[in-house]
């Protein structure tokens, strides 16, 4: 029987976060080059969003391309653009018709322009949607975003904008890039690595973490029901005890 069927759909994560990791060495296995499991992984990501919609999940955000990526050989770098180019501008149609509003997160403008203006429009076309919003996590890192963020306020102090004292977890989130979404109750990396490498540092302070030895083109909407379920299982306290949540 499908995990689906015992997902309780009153206490979906409403935010599910995910690191998709395992493309390289899928294709290794497969005898092929990396860039071949970056293209199978868009499988994994087509069947996984549309299983985050129909459990009821509000927000995906897939880390797609790190900061830390644009230090891997020139012409895997260069597949990957091209691979979110014709991903983003192929899939648009569907998305639509499946209810999905796309949204990035990241330094978007170090993109090459061709990437930026598809997902600008993809973005724009999608706007009005009203069911599951997808963020693509693109030229993202955590410490990246969080030096940004000092960096606004740091202005905010020396323009009089703020005093130091009345920095609180309100001014920081403002300048995240994630400031209008909710943070992630639900973290899933795949591959079996225990890391979370510099994705979402500040949002993910009291998320579950599911780790999985699937590889990411292995994965589909099935495991996400499965690590939905486990996280259904668990207890989160909040620095609370057991006892004070009964
Ligand atoms: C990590 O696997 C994966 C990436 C760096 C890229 C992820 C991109 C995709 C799945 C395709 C495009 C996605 C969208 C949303 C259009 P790895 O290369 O680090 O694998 P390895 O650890 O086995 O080497």
């Amino acid at each position: 029987m499908s995990h689906k069927a015992n997902i309780d759909l009153q206490k979906v994560p409403q935010h599910v976060a995910i690191i998709m990791d395992g493309n390289g060495r899928w294709a290794k296995q497969q005898g092929e080059n990396r860039i071949y499991g970056h293209y199978e992984g868009v499988n994994s990501v087509r069947d996984v969003v549309e299983g985050a919609g129909e459990v009821g999940v509000k927000y995906i955000t897939l880390y797609a391309f790190s900061t830390e990526n644009w230090n891997r050989p020139k012409e895997e770098v260069d597949a990957l653009m091209e691979l979110l180019v014709s991903t983003i501008s192929a899939e648009t149609p569907a998305l639509n018709k499946k209810n999905v509003r796309l949204q990035a997160i990241g330094n978007l403008n170090s993109l090459p322009v061709t990437c930026l203006q598809e997902l600008n429009e993809s973005i724009d076309l999608t706007s009005m949607n009203t069911g599951l919003t997808l963020v693509l996590a693109l030229s993202y890192s955590s410490k990246w975003e969080l030096i940004n963020a000092v960096k606004h306020i740091a202005n905010d102090l020396k323009i009089g904008n703020l005093e130091s004292d009345q920095i609180s977890e309100e001014h920081i989130e403002k300048y995240l890039c994630t400031r209008l979404i909710p943070d992630p109750e639900l973290m899933i990396r795949t591959s079996g690595e225990h890391r979370i490498s510099n994705f979402l540092l500040w949002q993910l302070a009291y998320a579950e973490f599911y780790f999985t030895d699937k590889l990411w083109p292995d994965f589909r909407k099935e495991d996400l029901f499965e690590a939905i379920l486990n996280y259904q299982n668990r207890e989160r306290r909040f620095g609370k005890t057991s006892e004070q949540l009964t």
